[in-house]
């Protein structure tokens, strides 16, 4: 990729031993909650090169990004080493479609990520968009267990600023004793997220946010369609939105 920037890396927080944030500078132009940087490393003739969702709103003066360590992954390992002043590559501006900016308003908005899927999702939510947007948030976040919980506090600071519109459920599919602990796809099949959210999910009160492992993504989507909610598209209005990771 021509024009690459140059980033620092400033901060990192390691939230357990296979997840990890960290923040950098670099010159990045304005960009839209939701959108992805690609960052680099050249490793011998051959460049290596992974997209990371944007966790910081836009406008900061720090960058981060939330990932996992994935065994014998070349990028995510190689990051993972990096401490604070190193440099490393990353694209000349922050891309993709998964953002709020062409969704339609309408009563709820539901983020549902696995994993380091949330990164996005806390980008949006430090905008205006999703208030303006929508009556209610929905924050479904599905993690193995306790320790994959990350950014509880920031979490925590946004539902008190937006004091009833926020509601965040975590599914803990590894911890026997959580009242919450079905994947994603069985909590929406069986109706259960919906209880536990005390909101129906219908194409005419809803838009879906779709983020993280690929078998959620797609298992959810074909369950939400059975349901009457259609792939939104920027030229063609629907209510489910998808990133793959
Ligand atoms: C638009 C977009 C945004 C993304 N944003 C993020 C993000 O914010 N945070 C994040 O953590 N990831 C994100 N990803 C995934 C990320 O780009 C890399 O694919 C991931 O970090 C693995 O890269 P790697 O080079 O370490 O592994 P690779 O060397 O590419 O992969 C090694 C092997 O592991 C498998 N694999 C790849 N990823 C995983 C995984 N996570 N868990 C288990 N096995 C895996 C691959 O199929 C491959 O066989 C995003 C992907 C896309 C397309
Ligand atoms: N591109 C790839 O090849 C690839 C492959 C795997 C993951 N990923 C990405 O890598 C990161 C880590 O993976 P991960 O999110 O699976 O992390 P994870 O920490 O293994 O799992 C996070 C949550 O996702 C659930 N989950 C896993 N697979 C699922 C599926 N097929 N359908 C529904 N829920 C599922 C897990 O449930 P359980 O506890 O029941 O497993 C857990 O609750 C994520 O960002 C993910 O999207 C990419």
């Amino acid at each position: 990729m021509a024009n690459w920037l140059s980033a620092t890396l400033t901060g990192k927080t390691v939230w357990n031993e296979r997840l990890c944030s960290v923040r950098f500078t670099a010159e990045l132009p304005p960009f839209e909650a939701g959108q992805f940087v690609n960052l680099a490393y050249t490793m011998g003739d051959k460049q290596i090169v992974r997209p990371y969702s944007l966790v910081n709103p836009p406008g900061t003066k720090e960058h981060e990004i939330l990932f996992n360590l994935v065994p014998e992954g070349q990028l995510s390992s190689w990051l993972w080493t990096m401490t604070q002043g190193e440099q490393f590559l990353c694209g000349p501006r922050a891309q993709g479609f998964f953002t709020l900016g062409h969704v339609q308003p309408t009563e709820d908005l539901w983020l549902m990520a696995t994993g380091s899927g949330l990164g996005p999702y806390l980008s949006m939510l430090g905008t205006d968009a999703p208030w303006e947007k929508f009556r209610q948030v929905i924050l479904v976040h599905s993690v193995r267990d306790h320790h994959e919980r990350a950014y509880l506090d920031e979490l925590k600071a946004l539902q008190h600023r937006h004091a009833g519109r926020l509601r965040i459920l975590h599914t803990l599919t590894r911890e026997p004793t959580w009242p919450l602990r079905q994947r994603i796809p069985a909590l929406i099949e069986s109706g259960l997220l919906e209880m536990a959210a005390n909101t129906p999910i219908s194409a005419e009160r809803s838009h879906v946010m779709l983020c993280g492992n690929p078998g959620m993504v797609k298992g959810a989507q074909a369950l939400l369609e059975v349901r009457g909610l259609r792939r939104h598209q920027r030229f063609a209005p629907g209510q489910i939105s998808t990133e793959i990771y």
